[in-house]
C-alpha cells in the first residue's frame, strides 16, 4: 500500500525559533517514517515582502540545513525548495481564478501583515492561495503546522472543495495536524503575543541556533505573573507558556507535569525549563555544524527532481479539468 502524503513548508525569513520547532518541525520528524513526506523551503512565500537577494539565498540553505539538523532524514523524506518546481506558481494562478477575493480579505495573517505595511504587495493577499497550491499540488492528505496556520488550511480545504464541485473530483482535501503541545508558543517577553521570527525584542524568542547560555538567560528573564509559585488552577499566560515549552520538548505527561511543577517557585521553574531547552537544542546545533552546503544543494535538487513528476501530473489534470490547452 502506498503511504499517504504529508506536505509542509517553512519560510526562509528571520531566525527559526523554538515555536517553529515545537509547532511544526518536531512533528515533521515524527511523521517522516510513517508517511510520504515533502518538506519545502517556501521561498516564493518569502518574497511577498522584500527580501535582500543575497540574504535570501543564504537563508534558503540555512532552513534546509536546520531541517536536517532537527532530524529530518533526506533519504526518507523529500526536501526541496518551492521555486525549483514551477507547478507551485502555475497551480497558484489556476487556483487564484476560483478563489473569491472576500475569502482572502478575511485572513487574519493578511490583516495583521498588511496593517504594518505602507504599501501592500498583491502577493501578500495572494499568499494563502499559493499555500493551497503547495498542498494540493501533491495531493497531500496531512499538513503538520502550528496553530497560526489553521485558518490558511481551512481556506485550502474550501478552495479544494469548491474546485472539486465545479470541475469534478481533482484534489485531495487535506487535514490539519497540530502538535498536542507547542501548537502556539508565545513570546517570552510578552506571553499574550505569538513567538514570531520578525519580533525585535531581544528576550522575545529563542532561536534554534542561539548561544545556549544566552537562551537560558532569556528564559530566566521571561515574564510570569504575581503569584510566587506554580498553581495549575490560577496560573497566568507566562507560566502556562513556560510549562507548555517544557512539556513539548520533554514529552512529559500531564500527570508528570503536575508532580514535577505544582508548588514550584518561579525561579526553580525557569531553571528547569532552561535546562530542558538547552538539552534539546544542543544536539540540533551540533548536527547543524556538520551539514555541509555543497551536499545540501545536491539534496535539494534531487528532492525537486524526484517530486516534480507528481506536480506536473496535477497541473496537467487541473488544466484539463478547466478546459485549458494541454
Ligand atoms: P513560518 O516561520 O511562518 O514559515 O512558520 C513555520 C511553521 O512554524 C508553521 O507551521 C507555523 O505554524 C509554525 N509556527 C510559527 N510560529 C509558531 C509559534 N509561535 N508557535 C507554534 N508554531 C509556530
Ligand atoms: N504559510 C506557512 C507559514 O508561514 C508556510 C507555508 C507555505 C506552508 N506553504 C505551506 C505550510 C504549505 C504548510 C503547507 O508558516
Amino acid at each position: 500500500m502506498t503511504k499517504a502524503r504529508v506536505f509542509s513548508g517553512v519560510q526562509p525569513t528571520g531566525h527559526l525559533h523554538i515555536g517553529n520547532y515545537l509547532g511544526a518541525i518536531q512533528n515533521f520528524v515524527r511523521l517522516q517514517h510513517e508517511y510520504d513526506c515533502i518538506f519545502c523551503v517556501v521561498d516564493l512565500h518569502a518574497v511577498t515582502v522584500y527580501q535582500e537577494p543575497a540574504e535570501l539565498r543564504r537563508k534558503i540553505r540555512e532552513i534546509a540545513a536546520l531541517f536536517i539538523a532537527c532530524g529530518i532524514d533526506p533519504n526518507v523524506a523529500t526536501l526541496m525548495v518551492q521555486s525549483s518546481v514551477s507547478g507551485h506558481a502555475e497551480l497558484g494562478w489556476l487556483l487564484t481564478c476560483v478563489t473569491p477575493l472576500g475569502w482572502l480579505e478575511r485572513m487574519t495573517q493578511y490583516k495583521d501583515k498588511s496593517a504594518k505595511q505602507e504599501t501592500i504587495g498583491a502577493g501578500l493577499l495572494q499568499y494563502p492561495v499559493l499555500m493551497a497550491a503547495d498542498i494540493l499540488l501533491y495531493q497531500s492528505k496531512i499538513v503538520p503546522v502550528g496553530d497560526d496556520q489553521s485558518q490558511h488550511l481551512e481556506l485550502t480545504r474550501d478552495i479544494a472543495q469548491s474546485f472539486n464541485s465545479r470541475y469534478g473530483d481533482t484534489f485531495t482535501v487535506p487535514a490539519t495536524k497540530l502538535p498536542t503541545h507547542g501548537a502556539r508558543v508565545m513570546g517570552l517577553d510578552d506571553p499574550e503575543k505569538k513567538m514570531s521570527k520578525s519580533a525585535t525584542g531581544t528576550s522575545h524568542a529563542i532561536g534554534l541556533l542561539d548561544d545556549l547560555a544566552q537562551a537560558k538567560k532569556k528564559i530566566m528573564r521571561a515574564t510570569t505573573d504575581s503569584n510566587p509559585a506554580v498553581d495549575f488552577e490560577t496560573m497566568g499566560p507566562g507560566v502556562r507558556n513556560l510549562l507548555g515549552i517544557y512539556q513539548a520538548f520533554s514529552g512529559a505527561s500531564n500527570e508528570q507535569m503536575q508532580n514535577e511543577f505544582a508548588g514550584l517557585r518561579y525561579g526553580d521553574l525557569k531553571k528547569k525549563v532552561a535546562e530542558q531547552v538547552a538539552q534539546s537544542l544542543e544536539p540540533i546545533q551540533a548536527r547543524y555544524r556538520e551539514v555541509t552546503t555543497g551536499n545540501l544543494d545536491d539534496l535539494l535538487r534531487q528532492g525537486a527532481n524526484r517530486i516534480r513528476p507528481v506536480a506536473e501530473a496535477t497541473v496537467r489534470l487541473t488544466k484539463d479539468r478547466m478546459g485549458l490547452y494541454t
